[in-house]
């Protein structure tokens, strides 16, 4: 077998280290753990109706079916009913009444799957329908939120409005998104000594795992252990959202004192767990004689669902990207966090920052289409520039919005992809016209996302190192590995402080009593928040190291000596140590080759009284151009062509970033024009498999992605300068919206269509023929 290790030499592709367990199966994730003898496993018996009062639930049927252990209600629960993370309104299993269809009201504990299944059907339960809400303006009519409603302001819009020579009003609604991670949510728990617990949990923030649990059990955390091998994707989804899945199997573990095991089967997970936030928007935008973008209104109607979950945080991100790479000096964003009757929405990838870009772009379009000009000018004329204010107080520095945009026009002959489109176009019946029923469009895509968690007490992370006897290392840190190749970064990082190969580097479990006090792996910040916290661990020992060569060799304090291929050397005359060496004299010694390290963001700060601050280490940017071809015979589409210049830093590690890349850019594609997620008015999900949720495949894939990396032009705050990768490639799929509008808008000048994503083909058809 071929070692990628071995065979990539070049580190900055070092594949990732879980590829070969992968592509052959191999890799574990929570139900691959041989389960014990004994273990016990978990339905779930969630409310059939999106808002009710439970009348009676009678389950004694079931409780006589064969292999039925126990039937568990929030009876049952030794500590708190409550798994609510930024607000206490989310009970782990239903009080007297439902908010959702899906909400999880009673634990069926069996000795086998299939038994707890056959025992679910014969559940009784009377429940008094309420009306149910599904509409977030509705809600916000009705005063339903979930928290406080939010303003980020700059300048004067009114003022601004005043003297603008052109002014746009709509609206434009973005719709929600399934995680569908290749793993569904899951637990595997079983007790230990002294009232203690362990926990296997497909989760991207083992702490709040651990949290949720100690809650529910009214133990401390030190009762609760939580280990992470890795995850089957999270996009999000199990930032938060994996928790009461956890807290359940924990419940029944503890209580019983089994093994127990709550794997959701695909449809149930869809069922029960909340998505991508759908936003309704109302834009106002006002631009001069130049289009110079000089006002900007803004308002943010949030789906939040039944329970806050991470909706307030999530809300606060779309408002900090509202204005995506724009410069615009007055501005007024409101958003409100409308309380519906569908399952919590939660994090996803981009975490709000997607809607927000959305409603600006969409605006941009609005001007462009009357004003005649194409967006791409009034984008490129309003690109941030150094020292332009966000309108949350933060001032940009070296920023790359111009840079990326350039370089794009550079690399790729925008003026000649418009005119060739513009041919393809001609208007039909016009001599040499070709494509009567095929149109083409493209579209621009800048992006400007900012790092850090937004609640600035999050930013920081610890990492455990050890150095065994036999020179080989173990590293432990609070980084979930998720698909996303973070487990590779951090074995570079180890691998270039000591200067050995990877080989020698084993990357160990995330678990809560090696790295205590985790933040999720989320907000793009893992490899940061994490490598950093390794670099300090790893550059501890190797001080150590340092010194003890100093006093055996008898050198000065700062005789430079160098880590490089399993070799110490000593600058100075050239003598060279084994790594090994050194290890085993450094232990012989009675050294430490243990250390915890510890890292936390500088500078940031934000208030969120005020709505100003530095929140973000830095950003990271980046510009798309997308081809598009419509159908218009059938509204079907194809992305032909998408070259993106994107703001890497400078990369660690080329493949995994491209990854990261081309996986988000699709991902983002999906969200914008075919997932389509559908409740109907009574809160029922309609979209409840992939037989009726289509996410991309590699055919609606675009055709071609050209990926190229800005070149590093200044310092900044990434691990080893090389910026975070993992949300902001997601709103280049936007670019995807606006191309097939563009190509619709050729066939049909006329076509007046919402602005409303996904922009899926039964959509295009009906704007293809609209007048
Ligand atoms: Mo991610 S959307 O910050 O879990």
């Amino acid at each position: 077998m071929i070692d990628p290790l071995k065979k990539l030499k070049d580190k900055k592709k070092l594949a990732n280290i879980d590829a070969i367990g992968h592509v052959t199966g191999k890799s574990t994730y929570v139900d691959d753990i041989p389960t014990m003898q004994g273990t016990l496993f978990i339905k779930i018996f969630d409310s059939p109706v999106a808002h009710g009062k439970i009348k009676t639930v009678d389950f004694s049927e079931a409780e006589q079916m064969p292999g039925v252990v126990k039937i568990f209600s929030k009876k049952d629960i030794p500590g708190e009913n409550q798994i609510g993370g930024i607000i206490q309104d989310e009970p782990l299993l239903a009080d007297d009444e439902v908010h959702f269809r899906g909400q999880a009201i009673l634990l069926i504990v069996a000795e086998s799957e299939v038994e707890a299944e056959e025992a679910l059907e014969k559940i009784k339960i009377d429940i008094e329908e309420l009306p149910a809400i599904v509409d977030p303006k509705e809600a916000f009519l009705k005063g339903q939120f979930l928290s406080n409603s939010r303003t980020f302001q700059l300048g004067d819009s009114k003022k601004a409005f005043e003297s603008a020579t052109y002014i746009f009003e709509g609206s434009a609604d973005s719709g929600g998104q399934e995680h569908l991670y290749l793993e569904t949510q899951g637990a595997y728990a079983y007790p230990m000594e002294h009232g203690s617990i362990k926990i296997h949990s497909s989760t991207q923030g083992p702490t709040q795992v651990q949290k949720a649990i100690a809650r529910v059990l009214g133990v401390g955390m030190n009762k609760v252990e939580v280990d992470v091998t890795r995850i089957g994707g999270g996009f999000g989804g199990k930032e938060d959202q994996a928790n009461p899945f956890a807290a359940m199997t924990a419940l029944v573990a503890w209580v019983l004192k089994k093994p127990a095991k709550c794997i959701l089967h695909r449809m149930e997970d869809m069922r029960m767990t909340g998505k991508r936030h759908p936003y309704r928007s109302d834009y106002k935008i006002g631009l001069d004689k130049n289009l110079k973008i000089v006002a900007y209104e803004a308002a943010f109607f949030q789906n939040g669902g039944a329970a806050a979950d991470l909706s307030p945080a999530v809300l606060e991100r779309t408002l900090f990207h509202a204005t995506n790479s724009y410069f615009i000096p007055n501005v007024v964003l409101q958003a409100h966090c409308c309380k519906t009757n569908l399952p919590p929405n939660t994090a996803f990838r981009g975490f709000g920052g997607p809607q927000g870009m959305f409603v600006i772009e969409a605006a941009i379009d609005h001007a462009a289409r009357i004003l005649n000009v194409n967006a791409s000018d009034i984008q490129q004329n309003n690109l941030l520039k150094d020292g332009d204010e966000f309108p949350y107080g933060q001032i940009v520095e070296d920023g790359e919005a111009k840079n990326s945009w350039n370089e794009l026009g550079e690399k790729y002959d925008i003026e000649k992809i418009r005119t060739s489109i513009n041919s393809y176009n001609l208007p039909t019946g016009q001599a040499g016209n070709k494509n009567t029923f095929s149109k083409k469009g493209m579209a621009l895509m800048p992006i400007c996302f900012g790092i850090s968690f937004t609640n600035t007490m999050m930013n920081h992370a610890r990492a455990l190192v050890h150095i065994y006897t036999d020179g080989t290392v173990g590293v432990s840190t609070g980084a979930i590995e998720m698909g996303q190749g973070v487990n590779t970064k951090m074995v570079q990082v180890a691998a270039r402080e000591f200067g050995i190969a990877p080989e020698l580097i084993k990357l160990e479990t995330t678990n809560t009593t090696r790295v205590a006090n985790t933040s999720p792996s989320a907000a793009s910040a893992t490899a940061d928040l994490n490598g950093k916290a390794l670099l300090d661990a790893c550059q501890q020992i190797k001080n150590r190291l340092i010194k003890m060569i100093q006093e055996v060799y008898q050198l000065e304090e700062s005789a430079p000596i160098i880590f490089k291929n399993e070799k110490i050397t000593i600058a100075k005359n050239g003598k060279e140590i084994p790594w090994h060496q050194v290890v085993t004299d450094a232990f012989s010694k009675r050294i430490n080759l243990s250390a915890k390290g510890h890292y936390a963001t500088p500078r940031i700060n934000f208030n969120k009284e005020t709505g100003k601050g530095h929140p973000f280490a830095y950003h990271v940017y980046g510009t798309a151009l997308f081809t598009a071809t419509v159908d218009c015979l059938r509204g079907i589409y194809e992305i032909d062509e998408v070259h993106i210049v994107h703001d890497v830093g400078e990369t660690i590690n080329e493949l995994v970033d491209l990854g990261q890349i081309e996986g988000g850019l699709v991902q983002g594609i999906g969200w914008m024009t075919m997932e389509e997620i559908i409740f109907n008015q009574k809160g029922k999900l309609l979209s409840n498999a992939l037989s009726t949720y289509k996410i991309p495949d590699i055919y609606a894939a675009p055709k071609t992605i050209n990926t190229s990396f800005l070149p590093l032009r200044a310092d900044n705050l990434a691990i080893y300068k090389s910026k975070a990768v993992g949300e902001p490639p997601l709103m280049y799929g936007i670019g995807a919206y606006f191309a097939i509008r563009n190509a619709v808008h050729a066939f049909n000048p006329n076509a007046n269509f919402e602005y409303v994503s996904p922009i899926t083909p039964e959509r295009v058809l009906m704007a293809l023929y609209c007048k």
